[in-house]
């Protein structure tokens, strides 16, 4: 009776997206030489040698429970169990040396692995009387919590200098001149945001099913692009307040953030500005790709559109324009009910760095809006809230709850980095306002 409700779940192409998953977040850790592991590239997080040790922790103390299995290290799953998010501006002060050695750290992932392979893929898995491995979604939670760190990954490498990690290919110029902008009438209608309770693989946040009336406004046809926030840039946006929040202002004033994160000025050999904008992409800097999407924190992006005379959309507004038709259906995706392919978008770890706003026309909505999921999570002015009926993972009661604080933003739609499964439908990202490193763009809408 047990066995016949677990076997079907678990073998074989849950165990095997497992493996899968692991392949991918191995393979950025490869990108590393040993000497950069204790680095910090982001000071808002943890050093890298917390990820290398995070990603066991974390399947190790999710699964051990359902699978009967005892901890071997108790001191490194606490050490590895939680990253961090602060939003008040503390940030970390540990040192390398507070830290386990490579080694250690190694012998570690490897023992958490092994032995949750052995529990998973023999009978202890077949015999456990837990419900959610029996359905699978402890093993979808495992494997989506680590293709989200692939993300975090990439982008925490991102900003590494490229002396700190080997080479992929050099980065290289975009020329292509941003599209033109313009905008595109959404007509009032309904949004069907969240999902009904059913089989289907979820995270906490993405239930219940929840229907919003949204009335007309348009909204631009393409996430602001480099060379459109470059005007916001030579305006003056950054050094005027009236565009900003408080709050906003405050922290750039504080941070000295005086331009996108991903941007840097080009430099003589002396250290001396020659003037030009250049783009930090992955493996090197490139003059301003003018055509590719703005990756902003929040408050810039909000503070564009203020000096726009524009807002960001809601949640509802974004997935009105991306998944609504004229005809008033719905679709799984933009461009329909396809599963997503290359064509459709810049996603799926397919490139290092985005590509131009307007270079997958396939991947157009019903009312014409381009480029919605990859190259790029696009801010919305939604904050991150509960639809009704929420109930928190049991296993995992602080995923979703401990960011309902009214401090972090809904993202929706996905980056280069982000893999294709996360593009369904319901899923939601979320960020602080004040967080510059994530891959986040944003267009703009008007009432
Ligand atoms: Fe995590």
């Amino acid at each position: 009776m047990v066995t016949s409700r677990v076997a079907p779940r678990l073998h074989p192409s849950l165990l095997r997206r497992m493996e899968e998953a692991r392949a991918r977040t191995d393979n950025l850790f490869e990108l590393l030489p040993l000497s950069t592991l204790y680095d910090r590239p982001i000071p808002e997080r943890h050093r890298l040698i917390f990820y290398v040790g995070h990603l066991e922790a974390f399947d190790g103390n999710l699964l051990r429970p359902a699978l009967g299995l005892e901890s071997r290290d108790a001191a490194l799953d606490a050490l590895f169990a939680f990253g961090i998010d602060p939003v008040g501006g503390d940030l970390p002060t540990d040192t390398p040396t507070d830290w386990p050695s490579i080694e250690k750290v190694k012998k570690y992932k490897r023992g958490v692995r092994d032995s949750l392979d052995e529990a998973l893929s023999g009978t202890r898995a077949l015999h456990s009387s837990n419900s959610e491995l029996a359905d699978g979604t402890l093993l979808h939670v495992a494997i989506e919590h680590r293709l989200m760190h692939a993300e975090t990954l990439a982008y925490l490498l991102h900003n590494l200098s490229t002396d700190r990690k080997w080479h992929q290919g050099s980065a290289k110029p975009d020329w292509r001149s941003s599209p033109s902008p313009r905008q595109l009438t959404i007509p009032a209608g309904m949004a069907a945001l969240g999902r009904a309770r059913g089989d289907a693989f979820g995270w906490d946040n993405e239930f219940e099913a929840y229907i919003e009336e949204v009335p007309t406004f348009s909204i631009d046809a393409f996430p602001v692009t480099n060379g459109e926030y470059l005007k916001f840039v030579e305006a003056g946006g950054y050094e005027e307040s009236r565009y900003w929040s408080p709050e906003s202002w405050k922290w750039k004033s504080g941070a000295k953030v005086e331009q996108p994160q991903f941007w840097a000025r080009r430099m003589t050999s002396s250290g001396d500005i020659v003037g030009e904008w250049e783009y930090r992409a992955m493996f090197g800097r490139i003059p301003l790709p003018l055509s590719w999407p703005v990756y902003v924190s929040h408050a810039e992006a909000s503070a564009y559109a203020c000096w726009a005379g524009k807002q960001l959309p809601t949640e509802a507004e974004w997935h009105r324009a991306a998944y609504g038709s004229p005809s008033g259906t719905e679709s799984n995706y933009p461009w329909g009910d396809a599963p997503p392919n290359r064509t459709h978008g810049n996603f799926h770890f397919e490139m290092w760095d985005a590509t131009a706003v307007d270079a997958h026309p396939a991947g157009a909505s019903a009312f014409g809006v381009l480029d919605l999921l990859g190259n790029g999570w696009e801010w919305t002015r939604t904050p991150f809230a509960p639809f009704p009926g929420f109930r928190a993972f049991s296993f995992y009661p602080g995923y979703s709850a401990n960011f309902f604080d009214g401090k972090h933003f809904v993202l929706k739609g996905g980056s280069p980095q982000t893999d294709a499964c996360m593009l369904r439908r319901p899923f939601r990202n979320w960020f602080q306002p004040h967080y510059t490193y994530v891959y986040a763009t944003f267009r703009c809408v008007e009432e």
